[in-house]
């Protein structure tokens, strides 16, 4: 098999568990040219950008500043960032009190430094992570922006799901500075980082990239430009045929969930799923492959028809958890 060479073998990469047929061959003699990354600044502080942002402090120990456009946007991320470190202090905190509990949650989120000026957020940053809409437009208006602000050694990277790390890159003359920066959500539980790289992405960038994710506690994956990178390239898919399922009346949303989750061990069904990621951004993530990725050839125009059903709820404001009452393909309840 034909290894493509942006998937260069890493010192920092043999605790991986990838297949000897693909990058382990030189592991032991690959050196890591990680540079030193002290400031993170995280753009988007929805939930994947302060989840991030939380994971960054607590275990990464980064000085990290989140930044959004309006405070009512950053305070809704410090929200998020409580809630999920009042959960973690609740477990791992079992016997101490409320109190000393309340304190560990807000060192950490006082100790992340909140700006709507992206001016400041990046004026002595080593490393931006944006997580903001999945729009190549904004995204590219964004990093052409603090191309021109942000200190010449800073590493850019971009935690989008869907999109093409070439093509957002290409609002920089910071090519080889610049990577994919993959979480997933919810960030604080879920383990893993693609840490992905374009023809572009230099040596030293992508060592940076894998090691800002080790010190996370998460286990960095690395993955060429391509739609979706591993995960998504796998689960689009997988959401979108369960749907189709369903509209065949070939099963139920339920029946189908319990058989994902007994039947092959998921924590979650396909609509579980699809309610946590979001009834939008899947469609939006399969509308955007329709329209780019299916004349290329690279992903199939079968694996991502628009859908029905999808479609219909999105229409109706039905989004998944983050509707509440109003759910997606379940409801949520408030408290649940
Ligand atoms: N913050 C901190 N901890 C959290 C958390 C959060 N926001 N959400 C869950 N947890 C922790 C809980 O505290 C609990 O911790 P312990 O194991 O220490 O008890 C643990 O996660 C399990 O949580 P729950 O007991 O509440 O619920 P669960 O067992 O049903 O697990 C789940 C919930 C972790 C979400 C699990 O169902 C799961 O792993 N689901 C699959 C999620 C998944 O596939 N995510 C990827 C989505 S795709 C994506 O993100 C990519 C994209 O770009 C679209």
């Amino acid at each position: 098999m034909n290894v493509p060479s942006v998937l260069r073998p890493l010192a920092s990469m043999a605790t991986t568990s990838m297949p000897p047929s693909t990058a382990v061959r030189s592991f032991t003699t690959s050196v890591s040219h990680a540079k030193e990354i002290k400031n993170i600044t995280v753009f988007g502080a929805g939930l994947m950008g302060a989840g991030i942002a939380q994971v960054l402090a607590h275990k990464g120990k980064y000085n990290v500043t989140l930044s959004d456009v309006t405070d009512k946007a950053l305070s809704n991320g410090q929200t998020i960032i409580s809630k999920s470190l009042s959960r973690i202090a609740r477990k791992s905190m079992a016997d101490s009190g409320a109190e000393e509990q309340e304190a560990f949650v807000k060192s950490i989120v006082d100790s992340i430094k909140v700006t709507t000026d992206p001016v400041e957020a990046v004026e002595q940053t080593d490393l931006v992570i944006e997580a903001i809409i999945e729009n190549v437009a904004i995204k590219k208006d964004l990093f052409g922006f603090l191309d021109t602000k942000a200190p010449d050694h800073a590493i850019f990277a971009s935690n989008t799901s869907s999109l093409s790390i070439t093509d957002v890159a290409e609002a920089t003359k910071r090519k080889d500075r610049f990577g994919g920066f993959h979480a997933f959500n919810p960030v604080p539980q879920m383990k893993l980082v693609e840490v992905i790289r374009t023809n572009d992405t230099s040596d030293e960038t992508f060592d940076s990239l894998y090691e800002v994710a080790k010190r996370m506690g998460k286990t960095p994956v690395a993955c060429v430009d391509s739609p979706g990178f591993i995960v998504n390239r796998l689960l689009v898919p997988y959401m979108f045929e369960a749907i189709r399922l369903v509209e065949r009346g070939e099963a139920s949303i339920q029946d189908v969930d319990t058989a994902m989750k007994l039947g092959a061990g998921y924590p979650m069904g396909p609509f579980e799923l699809a309610d946590l990621v979001g009834l939008d951004t899947l469609s939006h993530i399969a509308k955007g492959w329709r329209e780019t990725r299916v004349k290329t050839g690279e992903i199939s125009a079968e694996a991502v028809k628009e859908s029905s059903l999808l479609e219909e709820r999105v229409k109706e404001g039905r989004l998944g958890k983050k509707s509440g009452a109003k759910g997606g393909f379940y409801e949520y309840p408030a408290g649940k």
